[in-house]
């Protein structure tokens, strides 16, 4: 039977730079984490450059490591038995409002410590030290859907795979407001936070965007490592001139069949942008089928063709996983387009911020009483839930109807699910686009 923290140490630490003396203990973890999600080893350069990506960010890297002896011939004990990354950046939460939110990443256990509870001490002590720090929200995406329930997470948002035939069927009603023009693909390296700042200001669930995202779109790095020289860039330019959208693609080959474009990246700040955008790539000769893996569930593309069924799109999958780290603070934070008063009865079972809560919400704001440490208990509660049906809820992404008919919302008062689904409602459809 394993000791947790007598077998184990943990260390929690930012990446080093490559002449600190504490370089090598970052390049550890980084190639722990590599080994956890099965890469191929990778080269020196390579992990230079992801700890370079991780230090603009501001990464913690969390590590687990054996405090005794290691059998002869095993992977050192300077090399992490478990990893955890975390970093901070905003959250979208609707109407424009941004929320501060740890983002969880990097997460792996190695096959020979798993199921000794690794990830569950990581976790706790991760969302404990996030909640002192003053954050009322963490986010992360998942391998697997099993996993992250159980620590407090909801899902929040979903994406979908879309295959588009650009084919002659593939005719848009929409009159173009702006252009497009082909890039070189290094000027996203600093146009593409720009635009995405636009659209992530805009949209609810984005999720700001680390580092490695406009080294992505550009062709500066590939999600195997080095350049992408396939990779090429098309800019939107709106009315006025200015660019507010952009599609990084690249050509699947000619093996492909029929011929075909993934796109890399796609960032519109407005819905003209993202429709002209399509009427770009759809416009490329030789190819008839356009992929996109991070699509919107929500798409407003099918809506705006002449012919619905150019467009073949996958189950929707799980996006953003969220978890409350504090009621009070995450339901004061949003914008409520209804008006109304709900008591909550919240569950957790990390015990970071559950109780009883009562939201008046009014004039777009909300004041929430909480129960507890003296004060008196809301009255009964109208919605009895655990912390993460209610960050499920949180963007709207899923109505709080549809989760009192799956049983993972008790509804006390009739009526009080229907209620909850007007106030948390957004203005648009969630969505994020970054992964992390
Ligand atoms: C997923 C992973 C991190 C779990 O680590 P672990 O240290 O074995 O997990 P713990 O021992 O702390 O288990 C915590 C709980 O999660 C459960 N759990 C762990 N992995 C699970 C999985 N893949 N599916 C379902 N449940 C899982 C355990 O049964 C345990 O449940 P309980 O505490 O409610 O009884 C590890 O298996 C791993 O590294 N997997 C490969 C990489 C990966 O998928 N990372 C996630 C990236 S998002």
């Amino acid at each position: 039977m394993s000791n947790l923290s007598a077998d184990y140490e943990i260390r929690r630490f930012q990446a080093a730079a490559k002449d600190d003396p504490a370089y090598a203990e970052s390049v550890a973890w980084m190639r722990a984490v590599a080994f956890g999600f099965h890469d191929a080893r990778r080269s020196d350069e390579r992990v230079d450059k992801s700890i370079e990506l991780q230090r603009t960010d501001g990464r913690v890297m969390t590590g687990v490591y054996q405090a005794g002896t290691v059998p002869c011939h095993s992977l050192g004990a300077d090399v992490p038995v478990a990893t955890f990354g975390t970093m901070t950046k905003t959250l979208n939460i609707g109407f424009g409002r941004l929320l501060d939110t740890r983002l969880v990443t990097a997460v792996t256990v190695r096959t020979s410590h798993r199921r000794r509870g690794l990830l569950r001490r990581m976790m706790g002590e991760d969302l404990a030290l996030a909640r002192e720090e003053g954050l009322a929200m963490a986010a992360l995406t998942a391998s697997e859907a099993s996993i992250y329930g159980r620590f407090g997470f909801g899902v929040a948002t979903s994406e979908q795979s879309m295959k588009v035939d650009t084919s002659a069927r593939f005719r848009l009603n929409h009159t173009p407001v702006g252009s497009v023009e082909v890039a070189e693909p290094k000027v996203l390296l600093d146009l593409a936070p720009e635009v995405f700042d636009r659209l992530h200001r805009s949209t609810p669930g984005s999720i700001g965007r680390h580092e490695f995202y406009r080294q992505f779109a550009s062709g500066s790095v590939s999600r195997d490592g080095g350049e992408d020289p396939k990779v090429k860039v098309a800019l939107h330019y709106g009315p006025r001139g200015d660019v507010d959208g952009y599609v990084s693609y690249r050509f699947a080959g000619w093996s492909s069949t029929p011929y075909t474009m993934e796109v890399v990246d796609l960032v519109a700040a407005t819905g003209a942008a993202y429709l002209e955008l399509w009427q770009y790539l759809a416009a490329i000769d030789l190819v008839d089928r356009i992929t996109w893996e991070e699509a919107p569930v929500d798409d407003t593309l099918r809506w705006a063709l002449e012919d619905a069924r150019c467009v073949e799109a996958s189950e929707a999958r799980d996006m953003l996983w969220l978890r409350i780290l504090d009621v009070k603070q995450a339901l004061e934070a949003r914008h409520y387009p209804a008006d109304g008063r709900l008591v909550l009865k919240v569950a957790d079972s990390l015990g970071l911020t559950g109780g009883t809560f009562a939201l008046d919400a009014g004039g777009g704001g909300a004041v929430v009483t909480a129960g507890g440490g003296g004060a008196p208990e809301p009255s009964a509660p109208d919605l009895e839930l655990d912390v993460a049906a209610l960050s499920a809820i949180y963007l709207g992404g899923v109505s709080p109807v549809t989760l009192a008919a799956s049983g993972r919302i008790l509804e006390h008062t009739p009526g009080a699910a229907f209620r909850a689904a007007r106030m948390f409602a957004v203005e648009r459809p969630p969505h994020c686009l970054t992964h992390f």
